[in-house]
């Protein structure tokens, strides 16, 4: 089976907006998070939905999904987030888990849900990597040099661009893999993990790579919000 796991279960600290998390805000005519689950009921594929959010927020959610997406209720199924992005994503998998037991064949998609601008082409091939190998991530090549600092102040290093890139989401994987890769974790690397890729990739496990866009922003920052304005026909970028 294959199943979506968007991740909103965030508080957008770096949105400095004080009455909703970002993924809540509008974009156009409806909110951000509504805008990316769109994305993934019109795919198929997908035998279920979940979208993982903030305990404070899940009436708010459920009731996102009554307005706007309504004819898509049965497929989609509102968690609680957890304390970490991975935390949400490990409750997705077990609430998958208790519901349609474990398999080893089980793929999920995982997706921030202020990514509001991915591609069909994107969540398709996400699926197709993760059947063939197990673990995908969606990149971009990075565009501007990369510097390394070790300490902020002086740079450290320069790698060649040419094999930099820039993480973006879907992420996907197959369940088994990933449980048993973070299963396999102490405490002290399970606490440098800023993706779940890392997660792979501490243990050596090939993460294959699917073509991301500059298109699939993810809205952080104030900054960021106004572009993705623009972008869905709102406001002009200042
Ligand atoms: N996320 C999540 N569960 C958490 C933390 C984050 O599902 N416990 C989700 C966010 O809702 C977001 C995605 O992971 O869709 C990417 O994270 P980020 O942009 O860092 O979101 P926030 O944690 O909300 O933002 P900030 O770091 O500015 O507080």
């Amino acid at each position: 089976m294959i199943f979506a796991a968007i991740l909103a279960g965030g508080i957008g600290s770096r949105m400095h907006m004080a009455d909703m998390p970002k993924q809540f805000l509008p974009l156009g005519d409806k909110p951000i998070v509504i805008h990316t689950l769109e994305k993934f009921v019109l795919c198929p594929r997908f035998d279920q939905i979940y979208i993982g959010v903030h305990a404070d927020w899940l009436g708010h959610m459920e009731n996102l999904i009554e307005k706007y997406l309504p004819q898509e209720k049965e497929r989609i199924t509102v968690v609680c987030g957890g304390a970490d992005r991975n935390g949400t994503i490990l409750n997705v998998v077990s609430c998958i888990e208790s519901r349609f037991g474990q398999d080893e064949e089980n793929i999920i998609v995982t997706h921030d849900s202020v990514r509001p601008f991915v591609s069909m082409r994107m969540i398709e091939e996400n699926i197709d990597a993760a059947i063939e190998y197990g673990a995908v991530d969606t990149v971009t090549p990075a565009v501007d040099t990369i510097v390394v600092s070790e300490n902020g102040e002086i740079i450290s290093d320069i790698p060649e661009r040419n094999k930099m890139y820039q993480g973006q989401t879907p992420q996907s994987f197959r369940i088994s893999i990933l449980k048993r890769l973070y299963g396999s974790l102490n405490d002290d690397e399970k606490k440098i993990l800023t993706d779940a890729c890392k997660i792979c990739v501490v243990r050596d496990y090939p993460v294959h790579l699917v073509e991301g866009a500059v298109t699939n922003l993810k809205i952080t920052t104030p900054g960021d919000y106004r572009i993705a304005q623009a972008m869905a026909g709102g406001v002009k970028v200042d």
